[in-house]
């Protein structure tokens, strides 16, 4: 994956344009007063939270993404705003070393192998004469033809080198199906076999939407095991995905909450009914890198998880990691010796949903859909929750259990930012502890703050020494691989972006490799877009932040008299761009008998740009426009600027086309012309 695309990832244009603009939800996106020209009343400035790009539809017309709007706003350089989006978004800017390199095109080369698989599977699913039996069990368990469409659900032959056939015959050697987790090894024996046999394949996208593995379901009753997942590789490592986070993040920011349920069919189901900010943990306890994911689209989270005790046990330990995981914010506190004194008080708001004993998400919403958003209703803040089940069976006689259940509870109750909240919570826990609310105060001023509480000692035996103590250290996770989420070079992810984007994308890094290595290039081009009344070559006609700054280089370039090579170029070039160039590089050039056309060519390319980007305007404008009139209260103004909108980019539509006919036809006139020399 680019930086610039991880850098986007992992912020939220939303974020930072609403530091400086206020902004108010409509409908799926959000408007404001645009930044950029003034003008007090029509908010004519949006920002499309599923996009991640922003646009003025008043007098800038004119748009674009995360970091031409930083560097608008600022008045900043790529290289000014690049260093100041990675560190808000946490990203190393560091070179990569040649092994770094060498493992990200392997990594992109599973990714690739991965994705074909899913579609492999799927089809198979849906058409093979093997597969009727699968095809009967997702019918009973009640997934649409959507839903299986949406999560891309397959089916694994029954065979032992039926996956591996296939996929050797596409060029993929033993090696990269063992390491994209397809193939498994007996190491005795030195054989290899396909790993994934008759069973319901789930494929597992990780936030960006790659696919980095599978959960494969049995078909038989009571076949073992019940899943059998991708083994664990740098790129499939359960404990850092959420399965459906590709898929849910959007509705999580819409709903401004993320239910987190345990596995596959429970997002599936839920999705299928429209409650699609589910997210699944996949059995495991929740983990630190989980809750970092999810964080970035909300701080409401509500945990549903399993009512027996194997559930309750993963509840807890998922809860001690949301508490410690979670922003605090912290409040300064006088003591008595006045002393200044740091609380961390937890920002985010967890809340746990109690399942129907023995039932799942799966088949509450199957049996009746409306019965999930009443539960949801329903669940307990953390705190309550905790007091209630760690009483329910509690021994009253027992003076140690319940200091135990005190000395747990109480750190929770600190943690509460609302100090009426707070003392309601002590009042709960003293009413359930049957014991008197002042001893509790007393308790919990001497409570130590939360970085240097020590871990609560196991309580006596009594009915909750099964649960895990709340307060003892996560456990000790594994460094997190600063390239586990790289993707595709561009940061296309395949299955999310449409046709048009990536034909886009290749015409414009086609583009710049062939500027890069004929400068003279870009004149020639600009001189035939201006025949056509068009303006030259600029950085909006680029989507990606990279490409915007190399033409403005290129430019630059193409001024000097100096011949700089490309080796030259990369050196000079600050890492980022660098890696760019190298990738454009690899990229085949015209062939020399050709470069006499290039310059038409890649005019025609601009142009094809340009037609994507305003058709993608237009459709936006149209959607703004059929929204705003149905507005209860109709702002005239503002369908007025919509509609002359969509009015001004059909105009624009209509004379790109107009340019590219006259183009064509002046090609074909000259090579009939060139043919009828020959
Ligand atoms: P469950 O046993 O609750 O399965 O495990 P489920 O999701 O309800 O599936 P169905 O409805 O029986 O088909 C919850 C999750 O734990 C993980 C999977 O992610 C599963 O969805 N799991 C479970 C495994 O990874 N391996 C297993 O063998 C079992
Ligand atoms: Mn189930």
């Amino acid at each position: 994956m680019s930086v610039t695309q991880e850098i986007k990832d992992r912020l939220d244009i939303i974020d930072i344009v609403s530091e400086q603009v206020s902004l108010r939800k409509s409908g799926k996106n959000y408007a404001g007063l645009c930044p950029f020209h003034s003008n007090t009343r029509t908010p004519s400035f949006y920002v499309f939270p599923d996009t991640q790009t922003w646009h003025c539809f008043g007098a800038c017309a004119e748009g674009g993404d995360l970091f031409n709007y930083v560097m608008k706003k600022q008045g900043w350089d790529f290289k000014e705003t690049l260093t100041y989006l990675a560190r808000r978004a946490g990203v190393q800017l560091e070179e990569l070393s040649p092994q770094q390199q060498k493992r990200r095109v392997a990594e992109d080369k599973i990714v690739d192998l991965l994705t074909a698989a899913a579609e492999y599977f799927h089809q198979l699913l849906l058409h093979a004469p093997e597969a009727k039996f699968a095809r009967d069990y997702v019918e009973k368990r009640e997934l649409t033809p959507a839903t299986l469409a949406t999560f891309q659900v397959g089916f694994a032959l029954n065979a032992w080198d039926a996956c591996r056939t296939h996929f050797n015959n596409q060029g993929y050697s033993d090696d990269d199906l063992l390491k994209a987790g397809l193939l498994s090894e007996n190491e005795e024996r030195g054989t290899r076999y396909d790993r994934f046999r008759n069973r319901l394949i789930i494929p597992i996208r990780d936030s960006n939407g790659r696919v980095v593995g599978f959960g494969a379901r049995t078909l038989e009753k009571d076949g073992i095991p019940k899943y059998l997942n991708s083994p664990q590789t740098a790129l499939f490592d359960k404990s850092h995905l959420l399965f459906g986070l590709d898929g849910a993040k959007r509705h999580v920011r819409e709903a401004q909450q993320a239910v987190i349920v345990e596995g596959y069919m429970d997002v599936m189901q839920g999705w299928q009914a429209g409650f699609r900010n589910i997210v699944a943990q996949m059995g495991t306890a929740l983990t630190e890198a989980q809750l970092q994911q999810l964080k970035r689209y909300t701080k409401r989270f509500v945990i549903a998880l399993d009512a027996d005790a194997a559930g309750m046990a993963a509840t807890m330990r998922s809860l001690r990691v949301a508490r410690e995981t979670l922003d605090r914010e912290y409040e300064v506190h006088f003591d008595a010796h006045g002393l200044v004194r740091h609380e961390g008080r937890l920002k985010a708001d967890i809340r746990v949903m109690m399942l129907p004993e023995g039932k799942d998400p799966d088949n509450i919403i199957q049996e009746d859909p409306t019965q999930w958003p009443k539960l949801l209703e329903q669940a307990k803040p953390v705190v309550a929750y905790v007091i209630e089940m760690l009483t329910r069976d509690l021994d009253m006689g027992d003076a140690k259990a319940k200091t135990a259940v005190a000395e747990t509870v109480l750190p929770l109750i600190n943690d509460v930012a609302n100090p009426i909240e707070r003392d309601h919570y002590r009042q709960e826990l003293a009413r359930a502890l049957q014991i008197d609310a002042r001893s509790l105060r007393m308790m919990a001023a001497s409570t130590p703050p939360p970085q240097k509480r020590p871990a609560v000692k196991t309580a006596q035996p009594s009915a909750y020494n099964h649960m895990p103590s709340f307060s003892g250290p996560p456990p000790p996770e594994p460094p997190p691989d600063p390239y586990s989420s790289a993707m595709p070079e561009n940061g296309i992810p395949s299955a999310v972006k449409s046709k048009t984007t990536l034909d886009s994308h290749m015409r414009e890094a086609n583009f710049l490799r062939q500027c890069l290595e004929y400068p003279h290039m870009l004149a020639q081009v600009n001189r035939v877009l201006n025949q056509q009344a068009e303006i030259k070559v600029s950085p909006s006609d680029f989507a990606l932040p990279e490409d915007r700054a190399l033409l403005e280089l290129a430019y630059e370039r193409a001024q000097q008299k100096t011949v700089v090579t490309s080796a030259d170029l990369c050196d000079s070039l600050d890492t980022v761009l660098a890696v760019r160039v190298r990738t454009l590089m690899a990229l085949p050039l015209t062939a020399v008998e050709y470069l006499d056309r290039l310059p038409e060519r890649l005019t025609m390319s601009v142009l094809d740009l340009r037609l994507a980007k305003a058709g993608e305007q237009l459709e936006r404008a149209q959607q703004l426009y059929r929204q705003a009139r149905v507005e209860p209260e109709v702002d005239t103004d503002l369908l007025l600027v919509y509609a002359r909108q969509v009015a001004n980019t059909h105009k624009r539509i209509q004379k790109i086309n107009k340019a590219k006919d006259a183009m064509s036809s002046t090609g074909r006139r000259r090579s009939e012309y060139g043919n009828g020399r020959s």
